[in-house]
């Protein structure tokens, strides 16, 4: 089949090139189980080598390849051409500054992971008979699902709260807060609570649920910030989500 794949370009060095604009490439013998990555890989390789995109893996495991394909969030290498048509549009994700084409800066994304402490923190001496710090697992399974992330952006440049507020923390930063905040060996709950509850933090979610169908990881990411709101107005994590204890408070 053919298909016409139009590409948002910016190329800050060439003159004429330096602000955003779109470029139409067609390619044919493209087979319906074909990704998008492999058909940006053909367009770069075949047609135009100053095409710029970020990728590693491949596979759905780096997260570097996070673009706004037909409007919507994805990894372009888990996105099959057959559930996009035969016109694809393929952009930068929203809210970062673009680099080059379609990457953009990472780094004022990474700062605001950097600023919830995404990190074990415990300071008691590990048990004497030489083992781990063990856990439960109903205690592992309270934080399993935000230790899926692979923080590839497609939750927080999906955020209108944050497009509109670059400090924002954005929902990335509450996940990987989250999977430190339940984890029962932790130590620093207090202190992430305290981050995420300054003005910039979790109260600038506007429960838009944007985040969530953006997800590559399938990461029930609305619900894991709603989980540390209620943490912070209790104080603590403890003895979230029990419903029966929130319609005793109502
Ligand atoms: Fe990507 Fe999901 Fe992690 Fe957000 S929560 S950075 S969408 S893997
Ligand atoms: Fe944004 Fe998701 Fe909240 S889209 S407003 S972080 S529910
Ligand atoms: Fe690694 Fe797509 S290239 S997630």
């Amino acid at each position: 089949m053919d298909v016409t794949f139009r590409i948002r370009r910016l190329n800050p060095e060439i003159p004429g090139k330096d602000k955003p604009y779109w470029q139409e490439f067609k390619l044919s013998d493209v087979e319906p189980t074909d990704r998008v990555l492999e058909m940006l890989h053909r367009i770069k390789w075949e047609q135009d080598g100053t095409l710029a995109f970020r990728r590693s893996c491949a596979h759905g495991v780096c997260g570097s390849d996070a673009m706004r394909i037909n409007g919507v969030n994805r990894l372009a290498c888990k996105v099959l051409v057959k559930d996009l048509g035969t016109k694809i549009q393929v952009e930068p994700i929203l809210g970062l500054p673009v680099l080059k084409d379609l990457i953009v800066d990472m780094e004022p994304f990474f700062a605001h992971y950097r600023q919830v402490m995404p990190f074990f923190v415990n300071d008691t001496p590990l048990p004497e008979d030489g083992r781990e710090r063990l856990q439960s697992p109903q205690d592992r399974e309270r934080f399993d699902d935000t230790t899926k992330c692979i923080l590839c952006a497609c939750c927080t440049t999906a955020c209108p709260s944050f497009w509109a507020n670059g400090s924002y923390v954005g929902p990335a930063a509450i996940v990987q807060a989250h999977r430190f905040i339940f984890d029962s060996r932790d130590q620093a709950a207090a202190d992430r609570l305290d981050i995420l509850a300054e003005p910039d933090g979790v109260w600038r979610c506007r429960t838009i649920f944007n985040c969530t169908p953006a997800c590559p990881r399938e990461i029930e990411i609305t619900k894991a910030i709603g989980e540390v709101k209620l943490a912070i107005m209790r104080g603590s994590p403890e003895g979230i989500i029990q419903v029966q204890d929130i319609q005793h408070e109502a």
